[in-house]
């Protein structure tokens, strides 16, 4: 049996952040369902924020304006003291990233280059034009390979194996051979990513299903917030690709089919640059009026930008839209609509990424450690990854080196792989039955449709209604393709299970929140109520069925605040 002192799952940012920071001294690798340069991290555009005060209009800027923003940013959700590590640990995060060798873009003295994002009082996003996500992914990487770390890819895991409280391991469906195994490992970090394939219109990979949010959840690790859901203002028309906040940094528009810049309706002051809840809540609000194009959409103006700007800072939303839309953004409006982008719940782990299971660690978008609430910040979830990822490969690292590693824990890792194993064979014999890409699409359908933007009681109740019949539908699957090797319809007969219990934890969370917070905007509950919900959501898997129940929020300098932009 495979055996690690750290097994990583996950080949992203936060993935690799954690293989670098974890000691060298230990057996740690990495189980990955694509090769780590496919991950989602590699579609991160627009930067990666920290105070370092490069631009000229921010030289007053420093962390603690940072963690202000972020805070205010999260509706006062956000955990403030580790908001204000986040912060502080930015910079020099930044500067590690420069040494490993990450290519940012520069201000003419060669200093790192910084733009204006979303919620921020300064210009504070240091950037590689719009493919930040994609140099750092790829540096990283080129460090995990120079430090030899074992890369198992296209790997998925089925489970997470704990037994009283302690983490044993994971089973995988190795897609290479087909064959399910388990891997024993004294620490497991999940960086396994969100999940946004939840919802039809996203602008996430198609591998974002979500499942290691739900393997854990299953294995009996609580959710945090999950109904807080992140919308992208500014995807492109049909296709949903990002196109960057970076794009509105540079001094993109945001323009009606009256040939008016409508934010200036809802954000006077920031206008395109208000944080993304709001920006997406105008957009949608001006189509729902009849101000959109085709009842669908509006232009993101970049044409007074000018080629020159647009060639040199947006190459990649130029590219993405000659390519996807036949349209170039240095002549023509950019047709753009929300789509889902983020998710801001996840795994609940503290400070030190440690879950309520010993042994069980969780990094990056799959966790929920506290610093974006209900609402987060453009350029904060590279730094999330980066910073967090690194703490939780540190955390990783004392905790195998403190424990006695004595457990007996094989015979178990067998027979949970056993039972994984048996679940398949059940869907293989089977000739008939419900189509699991069916059902992803119903489900797909009803979260856009009923736990989107904007969310109402009678809508939410639907949505759970809708859930449990295709939780129903799921008892009566098949594998229609007998071959197990690279089989996707397996991985989607895996991972819809976890895409079921995502579903219904969103939507039971938004429905018991009866407020609008960030970017959860209820119809029937048009205020923030801070006397009854400023508290973290919680669910957990319980005899079947999801608890909820709810947590504080740790509030130190900022006092909650009407926010305004
Ligand atoms: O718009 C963007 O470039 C996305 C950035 C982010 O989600 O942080």
């Amino acid at each position: 049996m495979i055996s690690q002192d750290i097994l990583v799952v996950g080949g992203g940012l936060a993935g690799l952040a954690a293989v670098l920071s974890s000691d060298p001294h230990l057996k740690v690798a990495v189980v990955s369902k694509v090769h780590p340069l496919r991950s989602h991290s590699v579609a991160a555009q627009g930067g990666i924020n920290a105070a370092l005060g490069n631009n000229p209009d921010a030289s007053d800027d420093n962390w603690e304006r940072h963690a202000f923003d972020t805070i205010k940013g999260s509706d006062y959700l956000a955990d403030q003291d580790i908001t204000e590590v986040m912060c502080q640990k930015a910079v020099s995060t930044i500067y590690e990233l420069e040494y490993l060798g990450v290519p940012f873009s520069r201000f003419p003295g060669g200093v790192i280059a910084q733009r204006p994002f979303g919620g921020a009082g300064f210009p504070r996003t240091c950037y590689a034009a719009d493919r930040t996500g994609l140099v750092i992914l790829h540096t990283l990487f080129e460090q995990s390979i120079r430090k030899q770390v074992k890369f198992y890819n296209e790997w998925l895991v089925t489970k997470l194996v704990v037994k009283d409280g302690k983490c044993l391991g994971v089973v995988v469906y190795d897609l290479t051979t087909g064959q399910i195994m388990p891997v024993q490992a004294r620490a497991v970090i999940f960086a396994t990513g969100g999940y946004g394939r939840v919802y039809s219109r996203t602008t996430n990979a198609y591998i974002n299903h979500g499942s290691g949010i739900g393997i854990a959840y299953k294995a009996g690790v609580p959710l945090r917030d999950m109904e807080f859901v992140q919308f992208h203002p500014t995807s492109l028309l049909g296709k949903n690709i990002l196109i960057t906040e970076g794009a509105r940094g540079e001094g993109g528009y945001l323009v009606n089919n009256k040939g008016k810049r409508f934010m200036h309706d809802y954000a006077p002051s920031a206008m395109e640059l208000a944080p993304r809840d709001i920006v997406a809540r105008a957009i949608q609000t001006e189509v729902d009026k009849g101000n959109g194009f085709d009842k669908q959409y509006v232009h993101l103006d970049l044409r007074h930008i000018g080629e020159e700007k647009i060639k040199k800072r947006l190459p990649g939303i130029r590219e993405i839209c000659i390519n996807f839309a036949g349209i170039d953004p240095v002549y023509t409006p950019i047709p753009i609509q929300p789509a889902q982008h983020y998710s801001m719940g996840g795994i609940d782990v503290n400070e030190k990424c440690a879950s309520r299971v010993e042994g069980f660690f969780a990094a990056g978008e799959c966790a929920c450690v506290g610093v974006h609430g209900a609402n987060r910040l453009g350029g904060n979830s590279l730094l999330d990854t980066a910073v967090f990822g690194k703490i939780s490969g540190d955390e990783a690292s004392v905790y195998v080196k403190g424990s006695d590693g004595t457990d007996n824990s094989e015979k178990i890792l067998i027979e949970e792989a056993l039972e994984v194993k048996a679940r398949i064979e059940g869907w293989e014999k089977r000739n008939s039955g419900k189509r699991v890409h069916r059902l992803m699409d119903r489900l797909k359908v009803v979260m856009s449709e009923k736990v989107g933007i904007f969310r109402k009681k009678k809508d939410l109740m639907e949505a759970l209604v809708e859930i449990s019949e295709l939780k129903e539908d799921y008892e009566r699957v098949y594998l229609s393709g007998k071959c197990l090797r690279y089989s996707q319809e397996l991985v989607n007969l895996i991972e819809f299970d976890s895409m079921l219990d995502l579903a219904e934890v969103i939507t039971l969370g938004a429905l018991n929140r009866q407020e609008t917070r960030g970017s959860h905007y209820r119809l029937d509950f048009k205020e923030r109520n801070d006397r009854d919900w400023l508290k973290h959501t919680l669910a957990t898997w319980k005899e079947g069925k999801p608890q909820i129940s709810y947590a504080g929020v740790n509030i130190s300098k900022y006092k909650p605040e009407a926010r305004k932009y």
